[in-house]
Formats: C-alpha cells, sequence, structure tokens
C-alpha cells in the first residue's frame, strides 16, 4: 500500500474509539475554520455509522466548539420526510442539532418531503451555490469538513457504482431514482463536483462488510476501477477512520508501490 494512503487510514479496535478520534479531529478543525475564517460549513453523511459521532458533538464535545456558528449541510438525504426512520436529517437532528439552538438559515436541509426528489435537489442546487457566493471567491473550497461514510459495495453519499450520477461532473445536488442498496427510496445526493470541493473530508468505516470496499479503495491504482468512494478527496486531506473489523493492522502492512499518492 502506498504509504501516503496508509498514513491517512487510522484503524480503531472498535466504532466507537474510531469515532470518538474522528471527533476530536473535527473540534480542532471547527475551531481553526471558525477563528481563521470566522466561519465553518461542515457535510453530514447519512446511514447508522455516524450516530455515536454525533451523540460526542452533542454531550462530551459539547462545549469543544460554538456549534452555534457553523453552517450545516448533508451529503445525500432519502425522499422521505424528516419524520421518517430512514431520514439522514432527523438521525442528525435527533443525535446532535435538535440539542442546538441554530437558525434556520444556518441548517441546510436536503426538502426529502419535496414534491420530487428533482425539486428538492434543484432547492438544494441553489442553497448550495448561494451559500459558496457568500463572501467566498469563485474557486474558494464549499464546506471546510465533509464527513463520509461508505456501503458494502463502495458507494459514498448517494453515488453507486455503475450509476450515471458519476459521470456528472458539474452538478452540485443530484437525484439517485434507483439506489443500488438499501433504502430503496430516490435519494438526493451531493455530486462528485461537490463532494469534491472540501477542505477536509472525515471517512467513517466500521464493520467486516466493508473491508472489501475499503481494500478496493486503498489497493488500486486507477480512477476506472476505484468505487464512488475512492473518487472523493479533500482539496487538503482525506482521512479514514476505521474499525478493525473494516480494516486491521494487517491491511495497513507493507507499501506497494502501485497506489497513487494522492489518496
Ligand atoms: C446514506 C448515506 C450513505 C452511508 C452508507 C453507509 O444515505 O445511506 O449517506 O452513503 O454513509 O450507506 O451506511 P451505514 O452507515 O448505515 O452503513
Amino acid at each position: 500500500m502506498d504509504p501516503a494512503v496508509a498514513a491517512r487510514v487510522r484503524s480503531f479496535s472498535d466504532l466507537g474509539t474510531a469515532s470518538r478520534a474522528l471527533a476530536q479531529r473535527v473540534v480542532g478543525l471547527a475551531r481553526g475554520a471558525l477563528s481563521t475564517r470566522g466561519r465553518c460549513g461542515i457535510g453530514l453523511s447519512g446511514g447508522s455509522t455516524p450516530e455515536a459521532l454525533f451523540g460526542l458533538f452533542s454531550t462530551e464535545l459539547r462545549s469543544s466548539v460554538e456549534w452555534e456558528r457553523l453552517d450545516y449541510f448533508w451529503a445525500d438525504e432519502r425522499a422521505v420526510p424528516p419524520s421518517d426512520p430512514r431520514s439522514n436529517f432527523g438521525l442528525a437532528q435527533r443525535e446532535w442539532l435538535g440539542s442546538l439552538t441554530l437558525p434556520d438559515s444556518q441548517v441546510h436541509r436536503i426538502r426529502g418531503e419535496a414534491e420530487t426528489p428533482e425539486e428538492a435537489a434543484a432547492e438544494y442546487e441553489a442553497a448550495l451555490r448561494g451559500y459558496r457566493a457568500e463572501g467566498r471567491g469563485a474557486e474558494a473550497p464549499l464546506f471546510d469538513i465533509l464527513l463520509l461514510g461508505i456501503g458494502r459495495d463502495g458507494h459514498t453519499a448517494s453515488l453507486f457504482p455503475g450509476s450515471p450520477t458519476l459521470s456528472d461532473s458539474s452538478s452540485w445536488a443530484l437525484v439517485e431514482r434507483h439506489p443500488a442498496l438499501e433504502p430503496f427510496v430516490p435519494r438526493i445526493s451531493l455530486g462528485l463536483a461537490a463532494l469534491n470541493r472540501s477542505r477536509f473530508v472525515g471517512f467513517l468505516v466500521a464493520g467486516a462488510e466493508k473491508r472489501e470496499a475499503l481494500l478496493r479503495v486503498l489497493r488500486t491504482s486507477t480512477d476506472a476501477e476505484l468505487p464512488p468512494c475512492g473518487l472523493v478527496h479533500g482539496l487538503e486531506s482525506t482521512e479514514w477512520f476505521v474499525d478493525r473489523e473494516a480494516l486491521g493492522p494487517d491491511d495497513l502492512g507493507p507499501a506497494t508501490p502501485s497506489a497513487p499518492s494522492h489518496r
């Protein structure tokens, strides 16, 4: 494995420990963004993996950052209302954001309950472009922090292997009507053009079912063979926080020259 890649993969004994390490990393990044740029945009992943991570932000780390100063976005959303247990916004709200006093203007929710997912995607695209335009140059990053998970097939956000969404190089928000994995509801997702506009990308991955996809990312040398999660890179850093079931210390063994160092 390429040493540069291995250097940014940290394997922990369990999901809780990995979550705690990523939470601490986020605290440092958020404080740095607020102090140097006076603002911090954070993109949140969905699924079940980040539940404990979000819980840390609302409990142990509640006073570590002025969380009420951040702008909150989502990597993707299911076409369901916030009250639906499948809602990614609903998870973040229950585990974290509900404990904060946040003006609506700082919570950039994807409206899963919209008449059509296309309508929700168009609204979200406008919100993203509006946010980037406020006091930021045309080439400025969109997010300071982007937190992502991966599926067992290597998808991230709602960009699935083989989907036409992967060849959309311009949309910041797009619709996936045929997700390859449950829940089988239409999704609204950041496109690669937006996923690759964050200063920091942190992946949180746990469970043996993710191991094959993770190894493909860390050991594949050409983008054409990479799963979608391998196509997302932070402008400044891409870091993986994984549990031992997904990737053990032995997997981070001797460097192999094949993987390009940019990952
Ligand atoms: C979603 C997520 C998705 C998630 C992975 C992992 O809406 O499903 O954004 O990309 O991160 O599917 O999901 P789990 O954490 O539930 O394994």
